[in-house]
């Protein structure tokens, strides 16, 4: 029987695992972890993530061939293939700060597969890397083997937060890159056996070690750079009376273009995007190509730009304050079907009208209230300039109330920004919305979810992004 073993039980190690057990019963897997929290969460009825359709697969599996473990030694020394999928945060403090990854959990992990191996492993790469990650750990498990072979894989994950199972039971592709020598071709075919339990071989793309690696910061940067560009067109649609919806549907119906990630919103989140590019971003100056890290710098930037733009908007509807006045948010989380708020746009947003003094009240389906209070005291990092931006103030983050409807979050309110685009926020009773808000009332939808024109009969001032403006927000000045 082959053992799997992976360490790093987050939203990529535990979905991914999870499919792995489901799809190959005669392999055992085990996912490990240093977080005894996480651990004991995976192995309850309340999973440490929100996932459809991953409760169910857990279920099956958990206790036949899936465990999650804290014994992280145990396991990884047990296992003929090791993935590691730990956290690889940006660097915030030392040489590329604000740019580079943080491979100190990377680093920890591959020394100790070192010390605990007793037999020759595969070691797969599964968290996003910058490329030539796999040398480094390469020489580290080399240098400290005692004679064992590792052989090393680069196996990035494609898979999208609240569609992460469909993403694993029908990928796109699956790619795995690998040294091209036979030891390296072996292994290689080791885990393409793994996948072709379910996924068709011409899916299994194989590469070489450092082309694996960069596909995943390149396929990153291209969808990030989709939405950047969508929404730069955003504003030239509100300036100019064009509809941005419209415009993307005419782009996307070119075959050569396509129509997916072309939908405008008050900008893209996630672990992956802005962390990606920063690190494509960084290997580009690293390598004396100052104008191509340019190139992708001006993706973030647009988003950045986005962001503001949004905040900016908010505020000068409103007679250029929002000083005391009750703002809802509706939705925190980076996208819908998921709680993870990691580089969501609405902690900026949030941050923005904090600014201007506004009271908030926020309503997410997913996300706690522990979450939101340390996404908005957390300190900012200015990727563009490494310092630490001051975090929120206490007395800054008491203007902030956490509710569990979206009607008590927009009771007496001003304003409403939908920020996340879950369901729920379409079918809501906008009359009933409406009549419990303060006057005017202003809905500002950052996902382009709501019908406008519907809500534009009740009563309410709409801002939808890159379409053309509510005649209330004609008159208004210019936003920057
Ligand atoms: C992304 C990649 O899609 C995935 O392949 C990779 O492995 C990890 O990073 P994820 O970050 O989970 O996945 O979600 P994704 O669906 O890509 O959305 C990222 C952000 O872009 C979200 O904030 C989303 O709201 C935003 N987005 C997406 C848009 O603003 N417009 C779009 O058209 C699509
Ligand atoms: C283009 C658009 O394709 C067409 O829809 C529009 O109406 C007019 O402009 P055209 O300029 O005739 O058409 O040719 P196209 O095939 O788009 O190529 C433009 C340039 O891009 C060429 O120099 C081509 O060599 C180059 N190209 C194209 C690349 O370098 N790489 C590619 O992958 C594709
Ligand atoms: P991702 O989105 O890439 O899956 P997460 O932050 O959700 O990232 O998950 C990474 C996990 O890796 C965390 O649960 C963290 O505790 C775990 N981790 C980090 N370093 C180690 C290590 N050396 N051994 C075991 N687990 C680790």
């Amino acid at each position: 029987m082959v053992k799997i073993c992976c360490i790093g039980a987050g939203y990529v190690g535990g979905p991914t695992m999870a499919v792995i057990a489901l799809k190959c019963p005669s392999i055992e897997v085990a996912v490990v972890d240093i977080s005894v929290s996480r651990i004991t969460a995976w192995n309850s009825d309340q999973l440490p993530i929100y996932e459809p359709g991953l409760d169910g697969v857990v279920k099956q599996c958990r206790g036949k061939n899936l465990f999650f473990s804290t014994d992280v030694e145990k396991h990884v020394s047990e296992a003929d293939i090791v993935f590691v999928s730990v956290n690889t945060p940006t660097k915030t403090r030392g040489l590329g700060a604000g740019k580079a990854a943080d491979l100190t959990y990377w680093e920890s992990a591959a020394r100790m597969i070192a010390d605990v191996s007793k037999s020759d492993k595969i070691v797969v790469e599964k968290s996003t890397v910058p490329v030539k990650t796999a040398e480094a750990i390469e020489k580290i498990l080399t240098h400290n083997s005692k004679g064992i072979k590792f052989q090393i894989l680069s196996n990035p994950e494609f898979l999208a937060e609240g569609t992460a199972i469909q993403d694993l039971l029908k990928p796109d592709r699956v790619l795995i890159g690998g040294r091209e020598t036979p030891e390296g071709q072996k292994a290689i075919q080791a885990l393409k056996d793994v996948y072709a339990h379910w996924v068709p071989e011409d899916r299994i793309l194989t590469t070489n070690l450092w082309s694996a690696e960069l596909s995943k910061l390149a396929a990153n940067a291209f969808l990030a750079q989709r939405i950047s560009s969508v929404n730069a067109m955003s504003a030239l649609c509100e300036a100019t009376g064009a509809d941005v919806t419209q415009v993307s549907y005419a782009v996307g119906t070119d075959t050569r273009i396509g129509p997916k990630f072309l939908n405008a919103s008050v900008g893209f989140g996630g672990s992956c995007f802005q962390k990606d590019i920063l690190n494509l971003v960084y290997i580009c100056e690293c390598n004396g190509l100052p104008e191509v890290a340019e190139y992708w710098k001006q993706v973030i930037k647009v988003n950045d730009y986005q962001k503001n733009r949004f905040v900016n908007r908010v505020v000068s509807s409103m007679f250029n304050t929002v000083s005391n006045k009750k703002i809802a948010i509706l939705g925190f989380a980076f996208k819908k079907d998921t709680g993870d708020t990691r580089e969501t746009p609405a902690i900026d947003v949030c941050k923005g009208l904090l600014g201007d003094k506004a009271r908030l009240s926020i309503y997410d389906p997913q996300v706690t209230e522990d979450q939101i209070q340390r996404d908005l005291t957390m300190n900012k990092f200015d990727w563009d300039h490494p310092i630490h931006l001051q975090p929120m103030s206490p007395t800054t983050v008491k203007q902030v109330s956490m509710v569990w409807d979206a009607y008590s979050a927009t009771k007496d309110a001003h304003g409403i920004c939908i920020l996340t685009e879950w369901d729920e926020f379409k079918t809501l009773d906008y009359k009933k919305i409406y009549d419990n808000m303060q006057k005017p009332a202003f809905v500002f939808d950052g996902r382009n979810i709501v019908n406008a024109e519907k809500l534009r009969e009740i009563g309410f001032i709409v801002y939808s992004i890159g379409k053309p403006l509510d005649p209330w927000l004609k008159d208004m000045p210019a936003v920057a």
